[in-house]
């Protein structure tokens, strides 16, 4: 069992009321957990393989076998936005971006509110299953940009750096906000871990560095 899934760093309600347990404990440990299956059970019978991180195989498509491809686009791509997704939130988040990420929001976006505002509206005008992301992009002296991605792609696929992240699959909301994803996308600001994004921030320029030095080994790495 190469790849494993990934402890929640908080019980399944402490994200209550915004995002309700039986929702995170489907996600984590059903959603999840079947990323994590089916790239083990993809990958049984390629041991060159068997040593690579689920980033590593997400940027290095190219280099996995045409017939396994699409299955560990998928599942590595899912591993890799689900274990960034859980630090995304926190239980004491809310609030907002200090110090020098404070400053490139308001530089880059115009302010606190307009950022959220565009965050969410990109989060509601994606069609079908995807993620809303703020990430560090490598012009302009590293500028912030919001985007999304189809399935499980991530902005690093482009070369940009992931700061923030949220899921607007329906898996994600869909026990407590049925088809209602902008309620989904409002009520997610209140547990947004800020400390995790501002802490990926300041690590962004030497992580990127240090990602394309190891071709995407260390997008996981846990900040400290
Ligand atoms: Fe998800």
């Amino acid at each position: 069992m190469r790849h494993l899934l990934p402890p929640l760093p908080y019980e399944y309600a402490e994200l209550e009321p915004h995002i309700d347990a039986h929702t995170m404990m489907l996600h984590h440990d059903k959603h999840h957990a079947s990323y994590v299956m089916n790239l083990n059970s993809v990958l049984k019978d390629f041991p060159d393989l068997h040593e690579r991180t689920a980033s590593w195989l997400l940027l290095n498509l190219s280099k996995v076998p045409e017939k396994i491809r699409a299955a560990v686009h998928h599942n590595a791509g899912g591993h890799v936005n689900h274990s960034l997704f859980w630090r995304a939130m926190s239980p004491t988040g809310d609030g907002a971006p200090t110090g020098l990420f404070a400053d490139a929001i308001r530089r880059d976006f115009g302010g606190f509110e307009l950022f959220k505002a565009l965050f969410d509206d990109a989060g509601a005008k994606l069609f079908g299953s995807g993620w809303v992301w703020l990430a560090r992009t490598q012009h302009d002296g590293g500028k912030l940009e919001v985007s999304t991605t189809s399935g499980h792609d991530n902005p690093l696929m482009r070369g940009h750096f992931p700061l923030l992240v949220n899921d607007v699959w329906e898996h994600a909301y869909y026990l407590k906000h049925e088809n209602r994803r902008a309620d989904y996308l409002k009520a997610w600001w209140s547990v947004v871990n800020w400390e995790e994004a501002t802490d990926r921030f300041e690590r962004s320029d030497r992580m990127a560095e240090d990602i394309r030095e190891s071709e995407g080994e260390s997008l996981l790495e846990s900040p400290a």
